[in-house]
């Protein structure tokens, strides 16, 4: 099979090493790719927002498979271009990847579904939420409705801070036609965890539960990130637990969506909080998360390209999905600034001998290959150091082993990566 992936941050560097050591796939495409694809895929030149462009390409090189990464590619509607040309391609139809482009359209999807979510609004105009905030309860959570790079999200403290939110997003409008529109939900408190699931329309497999980091200081302060690390499974969660998770916060979509419209086909990604009432639903993302996809791919061990294709062939009732009882840690190198304005270019050495270390891989987020062959940044996430083990102390201590042998300058990285694993654990 040839395959080609769609994206060229870390979660499709993990995408194309795990399609490439398929029994079935004699070459993986990455559009457009990283230094880090390049040794596992052949990279190409086309943007993941050139839908033509991908369709084009697909077809000329007669792709048999195409696995979309990023949600934006998802939005613009990039599955229903595929198929139209009659390309196979794994991912959620424009329609369906509204449960992650729209935070209204998920939330309400959530509330008809009954799925357990926070309580909320939804409002339309800037004077309505103003006055909804005036006799409300504080915290209390704003959201943009539409993509705004993860930054539409305010949990407010208090009215000053509310309506402030409400300014920014509804009337200087920092982020456009996103902000047409905003959800004020209930404040939830707890843990959050992240659980993907491999879904063919109707058959719902859950992943591994993982936890991610998204500050980038250590203890989870500071300023938010793309995310600084990540671990699962979660030391303390049975997979009994998962699959009630499963059966209260996926299921339930995925069947509603199944009954009105196009079968939901992809990677569906619930964010989670385990709030002392139980695990609530705070969104829906419509594809592989990074950098959760890095921890959850290498304990995967059922052959990825033949779990895919049974989503789009929607058999996957027909397969069994293995992951194995190891633990996985990454922990993210960060450029200089991240995560304000960041520094690129800086030469990184190293990567060959943190290999060399036994389960730990390295997979790249922003970074490019020199002429030279030298291998610099490009972005704020620069990569994903990886490392399983028989226990979660094994799995990190051997990610930290391996990221210790890598040099860049003005990186940074967390140095807790899973403390709430080792305080409960
Ligand atoms: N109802 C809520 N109560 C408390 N915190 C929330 C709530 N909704 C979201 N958050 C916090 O905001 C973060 C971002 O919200 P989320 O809905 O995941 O949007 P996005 O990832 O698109 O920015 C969550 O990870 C969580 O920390
Ligand atoms: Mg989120």
């Amino acid at each position: 099979m040839k395959i080609l992936v769609i994206g060229g941050g870390g979660r499709e560097h993990a995408i194309c090493w795990k399609l490439a050591q398929s029994k079935d796939v004699h070459k993986v495409y990455c559009a457009p790719g990283n230094a880090g694809t390049a040794a596992v895929a052949e990279n190409v030149d086309i943007a993941v927002t050139d839908i033509a462009g991908l369709v084009q390409f697909a077809q000329h090189q007669q792709i048999d498979l195409t696995v979309v990464g990023p949600e934006k590619p998802l939005i613009l509607g990039v599955v229903d271009a595929f198929e139209a040309a009659g390309l196979r391609i794994f991912g959620p139809t424009a329609e369906n990847a509204q449960l992650e482009g729209s935070k209204v359209f998920s939330k309400q999807l959530m509330k008809q579904a009954g799925v357990p979510t926070a309580s909320f609004e939804v409002f339309e105009t800037a004077p309505d939420a103003l006055a909804y905030l005036a006799a409300a309860t504080y915290p209390i959570v704003i959201k943009a409705d539409g993509d705004a790079a993860g930054k539409g999200v305010v949990v407010a403290a208090s009215l000053e801070e509310a309506q402030d939110a409400i300014t920014r997003i509804m009337v200087t409008r920092e982020f456009g036609a996103s902000g047409d529109k905003v959800v004020i939900e209930a404040c939830l408190n707890g843990p959050e965890a992240s659980l993907m699931a491999f879904v063919d329309g109707d058959t719902v497999v859950p992943m591994l539960l993982a936890q991610d980091h998204k500050r980038i200081g250590e203890g989870d302060t500071g300023p938010n990130t793309g995310g600084m690390g990540a671990y699962g499974p979660v030391p303390g969660i049975s997979q009994d637990e998962i699959n009630a998770m499963c059966d209260v916060i996926i299921k339930p979509v995925v069947r509603a969506i199944k009954s009105t419209g196009i079968p939901y086909r992809g990677v569906l990604f619930a964010g989670i909080m385990l709030t002392p009432d139980g695990p609530m639903c705070l969104e829906y993302n419509c594809r592989f998360g990074d950098p959760e996809t890095e921890i959850v791919l290498p304990l995967l061990e059922t052959d990825l390209v033949e779990v895919i294709n049974a989503c789009v062939d929607a058999r996957l009732d027909q397969i069994d999905v293995v992951f194995s009882r190891r633990s996985a840690v990454t922990v993210v190198l960060a450029a200089h600034g991240y995560p304000g304005a960041v520094r690129t270019g800086d030469v990184i050495s190293g990567l060959e001998d943190a290999v060399k270390l036994d389960a730990v891989a390295v997979f790249h987020a922003g970074t490019r290959l020199a002429e030279d062959g030298t291998v610099h940044s490009s972005g704020g996430r620069v990569l994903t150091v990886t490392s399983t083990g028989d226990s979660f102390e094994e799995a990190r201590e051997r990610a930290y082993a391996a990221l210790h042998r890598i040099h860049m300058d003005g990186g940074q990285f967390r140095r807790d990566i899973g403390w709430r694993a080792t305080q409960e654990g």
